[in-house]
């Protein structure tokens, strides 16, 4: 299979994650998605198809164009060129790119979430584990204080967080729990599409692998669409249903996870593989 074609064909062991009858248009469709720096490549051309219950990982060495890539997806960086186009609960497709920019602040509040490396950057450092759940409902129009609460010390409990914890603040938290916050915090609303940039990165791997589960199991648990960054390939391998492989901000490689990763085609992937593999 071509690269572009693996990019488009939704992988068949995800059928069980779809909704049916299967949706004819993917959930987000991303063409030629470029981003400079002055003279140097942030990313360039990148194109993919994402369809809903899909996991897309995205791996690549430092500087390979991930974090560009994902940040222009969120709107946090105006690309130079492409298209994002994404289907509405209502089945209409808009470019993400051309909304006015209060529309799209409203849908990152919304349908779409993002979770941070560093929780520091997705939470209030400030306010409550609860209130910095509340907060996420309150802005889809959550009113009713008893309620808030109450989803908020359920979202906690789904997290693994101590309820007894829900008027601490997360700087009194351990960065693995900050994490699991961030991550109620962005799931409490039931966005169809969720970006992660590296979201174990800078845990200890004990940690990590906790994490890794409970996001695993939400991800299956919600059908969530979800997009992830990283340059650990065991997090691709147990999250993603499909791996693009990125190097000087260019896609070199895409597929299924479990066919990239035992049958790299690419020398850069088959490079990132096996350099793995002698750790
Ligand atoms: N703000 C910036 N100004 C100038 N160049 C940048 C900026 N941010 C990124 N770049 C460059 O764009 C390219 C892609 O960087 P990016 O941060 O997207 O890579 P990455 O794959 O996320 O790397 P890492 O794994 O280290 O996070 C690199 O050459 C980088 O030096
Ligand atoms: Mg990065």
């Amino acid at each position: 299979m071509t690269a572009e074609a693996a990019l488009s064909t939704p992988p068949a062991d995800r059928q069980d994650a779809m909704p049916t009858p299967m949706p004819e248009v993917p959930l987000l469709q991303v063409r030629g998605l470029t981003r400079r720096y002055g003279a140097r490549i942030g990313c360039a051309d990148v194109g993919f198809d994402l369809w809903p219950g899909e996991v897309m990982g995205i791996v690549g060495e430092s500087g390979s164009g991930k974090s560009t890539l994902l940040s222009c997806l969120a709107g946090h960086l105006t690309p130079d060129a492409g298209e994002v186009l994404w289907r509405g609960p209502d089945g209409t497709i808009r470019d993400v790119l051309a909304m006015a920019e209060p529309e799209r602040r409203l849908l990152g509040r919304t349908d779409w979430a993002f979770v941070h490396q560093n929780p520091r950057d997705g939470l209030r450092m400030g306010v409550s584990a609860g209130g910095n759940v509340g907060e996420r409902l309150m802005a889809v129009g959550a009113r009713h204080y008893g309620r808030i609460r109450s989803t908020a010390t359920d979202w906690l409990g789904r997290v693994e967080i101590d309820a007894a914890r829900i008027d601490d603040a997360p700087r009194s938290f351990s960065g693995g729990m900050q994490q699991r916050l961030q991550i109620a915090r962005n799931l409490v609303t039931h966005p169809r599409l969720v970006l992660m940039d590296e979201p174990t990165g800078g845990l200890d791997v004990s940690v990590q692998a906790r994490l890794l589960d409970l996001l695993r199991g939400l991800v299956r648990e919600m059908g969530l669409s979800a997009i992830v960054v990283t340059h650990d390939l065991a997090v691709v391998r147990l999250l993603a249903h499909r791996l693009m492989v990125m190097k000087d901000g260019r896609v070199v490689e895409a597929g299924l996870t479990d066919q990239v990763l035992d049958d790299p085609q690419h020398a850069y992937t088959q490079l990132l593989v096996s350099s793995v593999l002698q750790v």
